[in-house]
């Protein structure tokens, strides 16, 4: 079984690198699409500190469901433009939140959490979801998470049986 070792406290960029590689190794051979998104929100949650909730929102009839996920029990339904999740969906753009409590219609599922980025999946031109992760800690993300989520996401989307869903 493929091991993942991740050194937490690499600087932002290298850490990214290391976990979108140790994705592809981890992914390797295998599309099932539950199977990988299960095994990608692992992944992510054993390599990033200070977080308390990482998963999927998966579009379904036009809202997004919760999916694969590491975490407290989250809001199953989000319907799109609503919360951070919704809205980052809805314009098809990467979110960061550095305080969820100023962002109006923010959906708090872990009262723990205090801020948050949000990736779109959109695969083909079509959105399939979006990448969630939630901080304990207000302004938790910049633009190196941004940038360092976004590559993940790439990574991830040519590794997954969307049709399957
Ligand atoms: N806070 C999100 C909801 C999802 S949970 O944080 C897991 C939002 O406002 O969309």
């Amino acid at each position: 079984m493929f091991e993942a070792s991740i050194d937490r406290s690499l600087p932002k960029p290298a850490l990214y690198r290391d976990v979108t590689a140790s994705l592809a190794a981890l992914l390797e051979g295998e599309t099932d699409a539950l199977a990988n998104l299960a095994n990608a929100s692992a992944l992510l949650a054993g390599a990033l500190e200070r977080i308390n909730w990482c998963g999927f929102y998966l579009v379904r009839e036009g809202a997004l469901v919760l999916g694969p996920f590491q975490g407290k029990p989250a809001c199953v339904r989000i319907a799109l433009g609503k919360g951070v999740c919704g809205t980052a969906a809805a314009r098809r753009e990467t979110l960061v939140v550095p305080d969820v409590h100023a962002f109006p219609g923010h959906i708090a599922c872990d009262a723990a959490s205090r801020s948050e980025i949000v990736v779109p999946i959109v695969v083909d031109g079509q959105l399939r979801g979006v990448l969630d992760v939630d901080a304990p800690e207000t302004d938790r993300f910049d633009a190196e998470d941004r940038a360092g989520l976004e590559a993940f996401v790439a990574a991830l989307v040519p590794r997954v049986a969307w049709g399957n869903l």
